[in-house]
């Protein structure tokens, strides 16, 4: 039976996708909203997929967040260590052009609804300049992305001023002069709290447990380069020297004026930043506790202290969301998430999911590999485990790190530990650096 493969997606998970199908001579094809490659990576001042602002730069670095059949030193020897998103935009779209990938891909085009018909059978439904169409495709893989819808706060009482999600907030000048408040202790938060306060009135960072705050760099080198060197080791141990090395060369939450950590090193997914604590010291962020009610444009803190603010920024994540799948069928946004190697349903052989885990360390360098192993199913040169169901069951009862029950933390692995389960699975010749697929360009079916 011939396949025909449908990819949704163009980010960094789907061009990734999309290649390893092509390379081994399946076809595929990718359907995305947006007008280029890029994904969470096309920076936009209005709104759209993206949660990227002006000064994003990553937090994995470059060695360790690099495709192995595209490289940075491939693309450009020059590459710095943390890139921006702009250079992160065109390393995607140059893997794309270097694999003849877009005439695979259709842009400006939504899926709009995945309806399983059988194990060979998928009815996908995509609109395009407004017109919708029902195409049928063998297999499907999900590549859209999950740090794009935001999840709100909720709480007592009103709040009269100003108040955003992280996904909303596009650069600081607008916040020139404000009294901000940002909420959350992630990388979105700690980012944003530092870029509003080079221009704010006043910025606050107010968080409900204690968070390490992770340096970019430890000893002259790239902090997760460090970190690489125990990677052999087991996660509570390389965990107990990790808290180690922080105590070491920051102290104590308590010396920032910082809510003290209470759980050990992974229970929460890390935060990566330089400036924050700076700032801090500095009197340019103020921290705070969680908050207790809105009243007005005041807020009130755990604490009983309350403050004034014109804008609040919720930097409090993404829902894991499929809109184009009926609830019933699939639905991973409260947890848990049963899928084996992060891909692999425990039912549906012909559904894969790249990218869609949440590791500590790069997302697109797993993608990869998880786009590999699909490839390899799908030409017949691996099988899938018969006893998938209770493997499913094992990722979710058995997770690399024992993390803090909240929403964000039903898809995290171990980096080094998942990259490790995806090459053991296969072949030693995986990297394939030239461009295999030999079509010159896709028709649109007349279906
Ligand atoms: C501010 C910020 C910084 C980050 N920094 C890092 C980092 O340093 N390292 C790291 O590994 N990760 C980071 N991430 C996580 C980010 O999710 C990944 O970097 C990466 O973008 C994931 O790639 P993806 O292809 O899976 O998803 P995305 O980049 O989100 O791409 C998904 C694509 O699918 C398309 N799409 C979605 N739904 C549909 C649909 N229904 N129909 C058609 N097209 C659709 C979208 O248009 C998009 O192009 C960061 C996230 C944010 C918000
Ligand atoms: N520079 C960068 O590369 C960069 C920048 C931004 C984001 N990112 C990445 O993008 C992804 C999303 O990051 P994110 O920071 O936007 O989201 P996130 O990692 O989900 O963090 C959300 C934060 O908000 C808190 N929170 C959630 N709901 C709350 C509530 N109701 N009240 C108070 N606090 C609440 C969470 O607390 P709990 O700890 O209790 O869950 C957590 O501290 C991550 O992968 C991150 O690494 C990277």
């Amino acid at each position: 039976m011939k396949y025909r493969i449908a990819v949704i997606g163009a980010g960094p998970s789907g061009i990734t996708a999309l290649k390893n199908l092509l390379d081994q001579g399946l076809d595929a094809v990718a359907f995305d909203r947006n007008q280029e490659v890029g994904g969470n990576w096309i920076y936009s001042e209005n709104e759209s997929h993206s949660s990227v602002f002006e000064t994003t730069h990553i937090i994995s670095s470059k060695t360790l967040s690099q495709y192995e059949d595209f490289t940075f030193d491939e693309f450009d020897p020059d590459t710095p260590d943390y890139p921006s998103h702009e250079v992160l935009r065109n390393y995607f779209q140059a893997y794309a052009r270097k694999f003849n990938l877009y005439p695979f891909i259709r842009f400006g085009t939504m899926v709009k609804h995945c309806k399983w018909v059988n194990e060979f059978t998928w009815e996908i439904t995509l609109e395009k300049d407004g017109i919708e169409k029902t195409e049928t495709f063998t297999h499907l893989v999900v590549a859209n992305g999950h740090h794009w819808k935001p999840r709100y706060p909720d709480y007592p009482g009103e709040f009269t001023g100003e108040f955003i999600h992280a996904h909303h907030f596009k650069k600081a000048a607008p916040f020139a002069g404000k009294r901000v408040l940002v909420i959350g202790g992630g990388n979105s938060a700690c980012d944003v709290a530092v870029e509003t306060s080079r221009v704010s009135a006043t910025t606050a960072i107010s968080w409900r447990r204690g968070y390490r705050i992770v340096p970019k760099f430890f000893f002259g080198k790239p902090s997760d380069k460090v970190a690489e060197q125990s990677k052999w080791l087991p996660i509570k141990i390389r965990g107990f020297f990790n808290q180690l090395l922080l105590k070491v060369m920051l102290g104590d939450n308590k010396a920032y004026g910082l809510r003290p950590v209470t759980e050990p090193f992974g229970a929460t997914h890390p935060t990566i930043n330089d400036e924050l604590l700076h700032k801090i010291r500095h009197g340019k962020v103020k921290p705070r506790l969680d908050i207790r009610r809105f009243d007005g444009n005041k807020v009130i803190f755990e604490d009983g202290k309350a403050e004034e603010y014109d804008t609040v920024i919720a930097c409090t994540g993404y829902w894991l969301s499929h809109p184009f799948f009926d609830k019933e069928f699939i639905d991973y946004s409260s947890g848990p998430v049963p899928l084996y190697l992060r891909m692999f349903h425990p039912k549906i052989s012909n559904l894969y999911f790249i990218g869609m885990f949440q590791p500590l360390g790069c997302i697109w360098p797993g993608a990869e590999l998880q786009s590999k192993l699909m490839a390899q199913e799908l030409i017949g040169n691996w099988n899938r485990p018969k006893n998938i169901e209770e493997l499913c069951e094992r990722e979710v009862s058995h997770p690399h790190y024992k993390q803090v029950n909240t929403p964000r933390h039903t898809i995290t692995v171990d980096y080094h530990l998942f990259v490790k389960s995806l090459k053991k699975e296969l072949p030693k010749n995986h990297i394939s650096k030239s461009p295999q697929n030999k079509v010159a360009s896709v028709t649109e079916p007349t279906a």
